[in-house]
């Protein structure tokens, strides 16, 4: 290919649902934005409405020269109370995932990016012992009608997410804004009935590994059965690595929180990569990083080698074909993003000469986005949105990127 990557190989940008579209009103993330003590900074509100402008996304995803498209669905749209779907909101996203792929864009569709319902949380979410059955109820109505207008399908968004945090240096704990015991209590109280079952999003304690990889493996089968499309899991990838003489420590965390995921992917089509950083696991577990280290606006350390890194270690551990679903630099420093990504692309395509097979690479993301706890102080975004026009203007990156996918650049 004249880009550098071998032929087949699809460039695109991923975004996710709630980050975007704006007025997700019947999730539990809206509902958790709206308590006393909130942890967000922000509330999502319109987001940059791409629930209305998202023909103009698609149009300027083209036409800057990606090959795909990743969003998600939101499932409290398509099932905004139990077992009631919403013909109008599936028909939303066939007519999204159908011109995408008119446009020549392939579409890459998460069934689960974090936010469920306010009713799926307030029964116990995934913690609730009908969780799975209610998601592959979701996962079957969707799949039926967008079938044949998907091209690869994520079942979960980072599931592990909550335990890469837990074992320490996780976007959660670290960007959270106020105090998320009181929010969950203040949620409870609201939208339980007093009851302590309200469990929303990736928020919770418990066998998530178990729990998840049911879920994962339900939503496979049940996307199969409606068409012959890839299917995996995208997992948060964080490329750990051990300070001399912390080996053993940085094996039992990398397993915790990246290895025994990876192993679930064993029986799924490709394994969705997600990183952004690397981590140091010393003395006191994970590390912060360096005095001096470059890092992005959440503190995360700018290490172009922690891509090729991650999908080769997920690649081992896997033994399945990687996508990345997720990379990218939270900057408002455009020149900054465009020369860390070429970096850790062109380590990725080195890993690739050597053998490694990675089938594509989504950047993180296409749209200034609400990025969870950070809301609007932030960006991954290679389009700049003003949030009262709405206007969009590509960042130098979208166009080197979309140079790129459509080989009119190279590495
Ligand atoms: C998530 C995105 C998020 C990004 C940057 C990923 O873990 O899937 O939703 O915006 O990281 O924090």
């Amino acid at each position: 290919m004249p880009n550098g990557f071998p032929p087949g190989f699809l460039v695109g940008v991923a975004t996710a649902g709630h980050q975007v579209e704006g007025n997700n009103v019947a999730s539990d993330c809206w509902a958790l934005e709206h308590t006393p003590d909130s942890v967000f900074k922000h509330r999502s509100g319109d987001a940059v409405d791409f629930y209305h402008r998202w023909p103009e996304d698609v149009e300027l995803t083209a036409s800057l020269g990606f090959q795909a498209l990743r969003f998600s669905v939101e499932w409290s749209r398509i099932e905004p109370e139990p077992g009631e779907f919403s013909t109008a909101e599936l028909d939303h996203y066939r007519r999204l995932a159908a011109t995408c792929r008119e446009r020549g864009l392939r579409t890459f569709v998460t069934f689960n990016h974090w936010t469920t319902p306010l009713w799926f949380a307030a029964e116990g979410g995934w913690t609730s012992p009908r969780a799975v059955d209610r998601f592959a109820r979701y996962v079957e109505v969707t799949a039926a009608h967008l079938a044949g207008e998907i091209d690869w399908a994520v079942t979960l968004n980072e599931p592990n997410v909550a335990t890469v945090a837990a074992v320490g240096g996780g976007g959660v704990d670290g960007a959270a804004a106020g105090d998320l015991g009181k929010a969950l209590a203040h949620a409870t109280r609201r939208h339980s009935a007093g009851a302590d079952v309200f469990r929303p999003m990736m928020l919770w304690d418990g066998d998530q590994l178990g729990v998840y990889t049911e879920a994962h493996r339900r939503a496979r089968e049940i996307i199969k059965s409606h068409g012959d499309v890839p299917v995996g899991w995208s997992l948060a990838c964080v490329d750990y690595q051990a300070v001399p003489g912390f080996e053993d420590r940085a094996t039992a965390l990398r397993d915790q929180a990246v290895t025994d995921w990876l192993e679930v992917s064993r029986d799924d089509d490709f394994v969705g990569v997600q990183n952004y950083t690397r981590r140091l696991v010393g003395a006191d577990g994970v590390q912060k990083p360096s005095p001096g280290a470059p890092v992005d606006e959440l503190g995360w350390e700018l290490y172009p080698q922690s891509l090729a890194n991650a999908a080769r270690y997920a690649a081992s551990v896997s033994r399945r074909p990687v996508v990345i679903t997720e990379h990218g630099v939270c900057t408002f420093d455009d020149t900054l993003r465009l020369a860390h990504t070429r970096q850790a692309l062109e380590f990725l395509a080195a890993a690739m000469a050597d053998g490694l097979d990675v089938r594509g690479y989504l950047h993180w993301t296409l749209l200034d986005e609400f990025e969870w706890f950070s809301g609007y102080d932030v960006t991954f975004g290679l389009v700049e949105v003003d949030r009262q026009s709405f206007e969009r203007k590509p960042r130098p990156a979208a166009t080197w990127l979309g140079d790129l996918a459509a080989g009119r650049a190279r590495l």
